[in-house]
């Protein structure tokens, strides 16, 4: 018989300090990008939806909230760093300020991938979210413009990220440990 693995969570982000660095970065977004026109939130599918739901009610600012679906494979795997893109954004970004929103920055490969892709379309601008940032991971330097948490090099779960589709709906973020 398959031996079920077990996994403990060690709260790492609490609910309530998740909600208020959100709001902090929906209002310095908010001052940024004010007067500037309509600014297209791009989140990336589908660890990034709690996040652009949450952030989006803290913005006071004219915006689009669209989609961008990617396939990469998993962490440590071999093949680390392929992207395809498995649903396109909708809205044209030519000449538009754009934000790119993540669940989390780690060797950066994902992301170096849809900034040259989003580069291509001519927007006006492009900056990068995060909600996480494991700096320590990094293989590609990516230009991190907002940052929710810096965490140190683990597995982490909850606000959106997964283990096996597992966790996402977790209000808290967890680093994930097996037993
Ligand atoms: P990157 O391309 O290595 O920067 O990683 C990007 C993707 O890997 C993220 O968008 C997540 O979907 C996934 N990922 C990386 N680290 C973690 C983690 O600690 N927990 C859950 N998913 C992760
Ligand atoms: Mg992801």
């Amino acid at each position: 018989m398959k031996q079920k693995r077990e996994h403990s969570l060690e709260v790492l982000l609490t609910r309530e300090q998740i909600q208020t660095r959100v709001a902090q970065l929906g209002e310095e977004i908010t001052r940024d990008y004010k007067g500037a026109g309509e600014l297209v939130l791009a989140a990336v599918l589908r660890g990034s939806v709690y996040f652009a739901v949450d952030l989006s009610r803290h913005l006071d600012l004219p915006f689009i909230l669209d989609f961008i679906g990617i396939s990469s494979y998993g962490r440590g795997s071999a093949y680390e760093g392929i992207v395809r893109i498995t649903k396109d954004l909708e809205s044209n970004i030519a000449h538009k300020n754009v934000l790119l929103l993540e669940d989390i920055l780690d060797t950066g490969l994902t992301l170096n991938y849809l900034i040259r892709n989003l580069n291509t379309r001519n927007p006006s601008s492009l900056r990068v979210c995060a909600f996480l940032d494991m700096p320590a991971r990094r293989i590609v330097d990516i230009p991190v413009d907002y940052c929710g948490f810096n965490l140190p090099d683990l597995f982490v779960v909850g606000y959106g990220l997964d283990y096996h589709e597992r966790y996402r709906n977790l209000e808290f973020v967890a680093e994930l440990q097996e037993l």
